[in-house]
């Protein structure tokens, strides 16, 4: 499949990896662009926050020199600080910045940021224009869903909007704000999407193996898919989707990940956040659920090594 053009810069296929709070660290972008992911989004970072030096906004803006294009995810509902985001020295290495309407978290929300942007299409607007006008030559995506409301359906009117403010891409996760993560996806909505703006469009929702991903193009004829929960321990379905013969050695990934951040973050935190991962990565081995808990129930980066090392062994007899 070729890939996909995003403003100035061109992708090597039509499948990426938005944004994931809690999930899409430097660790986990560099395995997907190593599998054949075209595009990785950072977390979503907060653009008041990075301007207030909120605590883990310089975590979240790690980048590494493996990632081809490096992807910035802010939120914020202020155009003020969204400018001041963008022209941030720390943010000069970015070659793409996305903007997030789609968060649906009511901590988020309450402040009119994320998916309650889509609420207010004249906001929606300021946000996307300033975010275009300082970015200079980089390309300024959104990242949005169906809508706000079940009755208002209104990506389209956003996507319209996008596009007249200089956007470059949008990608819609098809879904409103109440159903957050389940239920069905209105892939007609990504369809008229496609009809009404010029400028690309990703479809976003349930795509977890290829025949998702055919059914997602068949039906909405978008330009690119964005692939998240399915890529969380499985950098690989890049390669899948994009039908590129791979190896996965599932332990060997698991270490990579973990050292790769234990190289630049501190060890609790590493702990912490690879638990998660982990559990993801063992889904499928043999036992996966005796070794869930115990990564879960662990203390300490050692001791995620032990379990590790023992399923490893446990698995080789
Ligand atoms: C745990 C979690 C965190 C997410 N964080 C973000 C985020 O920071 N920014 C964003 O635009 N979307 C975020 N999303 C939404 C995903 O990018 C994606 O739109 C959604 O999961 C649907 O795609 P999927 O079915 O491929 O997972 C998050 C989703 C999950 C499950």
């Amino acid at each position: 499949m070729s890939g996909l053009i995003i403003g100035n810069l061109t992708l090597s296929s039509k499948f990426i990896l938005p944004a994931i709070a809690g999930f899409s660290d430097v660790m986990m972008r560099v395995l997907c662009y190593e599998y054949g992911a075209a595009l990785c989004h950072t977390e979503m970072v907060s653009a008041k926050g990075l301007i207030y030096g909120g605590n883990r906004s310089e975590d979240l803006l790690l980048t590494d020199e493996r990632e081809p294009i490096k992807a910035v995810q802010l939120f914020g509902s202020e155009p003020y600080f969204i400018e001041k985001a963008i022209l941030d020295q720390r943010l000069k290495k970015f070659d793409l910045i996305d903007i997030n309407m789609g968060c649906p978290v009511p901590k988020v929300v309450k402040n009119g940021d994320g998916s309650a942007l889509m609420k207010d299409p004249g906001k929606a607007y300021d946000v996307m224009k300033a975010a275009c006008d300082v970015a200079d030559s980089r390309p300024v995506t959104v990242k949005m869903r169906a809508g706000f409301y079940q009755d208002n359906q209104n990506a389209v009117q956003i996507c319209e909007l996008a596009e007249k403010a200089g956007v470059s891409a949008v990608t819609i996760h098809a879904r409103v704000r109440d159903q957050y993560y389940s239920g069905p996806i209105n892939f007609d909505l990504i369809k008229e999407a496609k009809k009404q703006v010029g400028i690309p469009v990703i479809g976003n929702g349930e795509v977890k193996n290829l025949d998702d991903a055919l059914e997602m193009f068949e039906k909405t004829r978008c330009d690119g898919i964005a692939v998240a929960r399915a890529a969380i321990g499985k950098p690989h379905i890049f390669a899948e989707l994009d039908e590129k013969p791979y190896d996965a050695d599932i332990f060997n990934l698991m270490e990579r990940h973990t050292r790769g951040l234990l190289a630049v973050l501190p060890e609790d935190i590493v702990a912490n956040n690879m638990k998660r991962h982990l559990v993801s990565y063992l889904k499928g081995i043999k036992d996966a659920k005796k070794y869930k808990v115990m990564i879960t129930r662990s203390n300490g980066i050692d001791e995620i090594f032990d379990i590790l090392g023992k399923a490893k062994d446990e698995l080789k007899q």
